[in-house]
């Protein structure tokens, strides 16, 4: 998923996730049970008290020219096999290459027939993704997934959950095979799979992203905390309106200092940590492009994609203040700078440089925003109280 815009999940299957989130707030289809391995010996209590820590996941930045994606390690099956994912918060869902899919190019495929533990379903079904990141165009495109639906234990940060519904990838478009990792964790709004079970060691439903530039590193997922060190100044909440996806209410976008009516509007905006791209409408795009520069235009190529001359991009001022209303009604920006324009080069035609704003005219007045804005901030997705918090990010 050189792109990965899983808004597009949404799309996909609505059933399927509805399904999903009803099994996880409604009784237990699944026994899902948990273990800690750092409980101390001799206390096995310990498991169920509130003293189990926040699981620290170190990530790593997919970076090509520009920070596309975070990534890490989690562990699937028993014996546990490593499984590198990108962490998702636009899509709901856990998906990784099996060694059954033989079009996967990436090393270290899951072994279902090597887990004792992992139980293998019989629909065969497949997810498409909509966009890119980075250089890419925006929508239909070739990212696709058939999948395998199973379930297996999960273990992340030592802390193990069984029973675990997840997709094994069967075949992938070959759009996937440049990345570095071997699937997609979802880490959508109302906490599905190791997300909902998380909880039941003691650790509020919550997780914190510290996603940094490639320049500076140590980016970080921290699932069931918040570490204090890593933001300056105080966290402001914002509630989240999302079903599924992350969103929460803008009412102002200004660029460079201005605004105009068309962006003067209220629009709720997801925050989506699986793409490095910003989407708005056609009309919002263009509006804030003609505040940068009025040789921004359409790359005719990629539908959805903008662009200009190289040559050009790297004077151009274009910083991004996002208006944003906190819980208790005071309005924070939050702001992309103008190092953040410039995304690189299309491949089609190198002289051209691809600009960050995507239009996209689906899902009526759909506006996201991505790492481009995520990677300044470090961000609290507070499942249990349906709220986001952000602080700049202190590195
Ligand atoms: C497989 O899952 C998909 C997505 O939820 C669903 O639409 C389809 O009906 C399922 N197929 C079977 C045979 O259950
Ligand atoms: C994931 O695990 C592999 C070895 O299994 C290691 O080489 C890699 O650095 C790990 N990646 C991250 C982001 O922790
Ligand atoms: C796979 O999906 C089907 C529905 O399409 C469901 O009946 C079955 O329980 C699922 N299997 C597993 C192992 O999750
Ligand atoms: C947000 O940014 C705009 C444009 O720079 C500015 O006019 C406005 O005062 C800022 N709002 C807040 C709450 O900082």
């Amino acid at each position: 998923m050189l792109s990965t815009v899983t808004f597009s999940l949404f799309t996909l299957a609505a059933s399927l996730i509805a399904a999903a989130a009803s099994d996880v707030l409604s009784a237990k289809p699944y026994a899902i049970t948990l273990q800690s391995r750092v409980t101390p010996k001799g206390h096995p209590s310990a498991v169920r008290s509130k003293a189990v820590k926040a699981i620290g996941v170190h990530l790593d930045d997919y970076f090509l020219g520009t920070d596309l994606q975070w990534w890490g390690n989690i562990s699937v099956g028993t014996p546990p096999q490593t499984v590198s994912v990108a962490f998702d918060t636009g899509s709901q869902t856990l998906e990784f290459a099996s060694i059954e899919c033989t079009s996967c190019m990436q090393l270290n495929k899951f072994d279902p027939f090597e887990s004792r533990t992992y139980v293998r379903g019989d629909n065969v079904t497949t997810l498409d993704f909509a966009t890119g990141v980075g250089v890419d165009p925006v929508v239909n495109n070739d990212y696709v997934l058939t999948v395998r639906n199973g379930t297996d234990t999960v273990t992340v940060g030592g802390v193990a959950a069984k029973n675990i519904p997840l997709f094994t990838i069967l075949k992938q478009s070959p759009k996937f095979d440049i990345v570095p990792f071997l699937g997609i964790q979802g880490m959508g709004s109302q906490a599905e799979g190791f997300f909902a079970a998380v909880t039941r060691v003691g650790l509020p439903s919550l997780f914190s992203t510290y996603l940094t530039p490639h320049t500076a590193g140590k980016a970080e997922l921290l699932i069931g905390g918040i570490d204090d060190t890593k933001f300056k100044g105080k966290l402001i909440f914002a509630d989240q309106t999302g079903d599924g996806d992350w969103q929460i209410p803008s009412i102002q976008i200004s660029v460079n200092g201005r605004t105009t009516t068309v962006l003067r509007q209220s629009r709720s905006v997801i925050c989506d940590s699986g793409t490095s791209n910003v989407l708005f409408d056609t009309q919002t795009t263009e509006a804030m492009y003609a505040l940068i520069s009025p040789n921004i235009k359409p790359f005719a190529a990629e539908p959805g994609a903008y662009g200009l001359p190289c040559s050009e991009i790297d004077g151009l001022s274009a910083t991004i203040d996002i208006t944003f209303t906190s819980q208790s009604g005071r309005p924070f920006n939050m702001t992309i700078p103008s190092s953040e324009l410039n995304v690189g080069p299309f491949s089609s035609d190198p002289s051209t440089c691809q600009t960050l704003i995507n239009a996209f005219d689906g899902f009526d007045g759909l506006a996201l925003v991505g790492g481009s804005l995520l990677k300044h901030y470090y961000s609290v997705w507070d499942v249990g109280n349906q709220r986001m918090g952000f602080a700049p990010n202190g590195f």
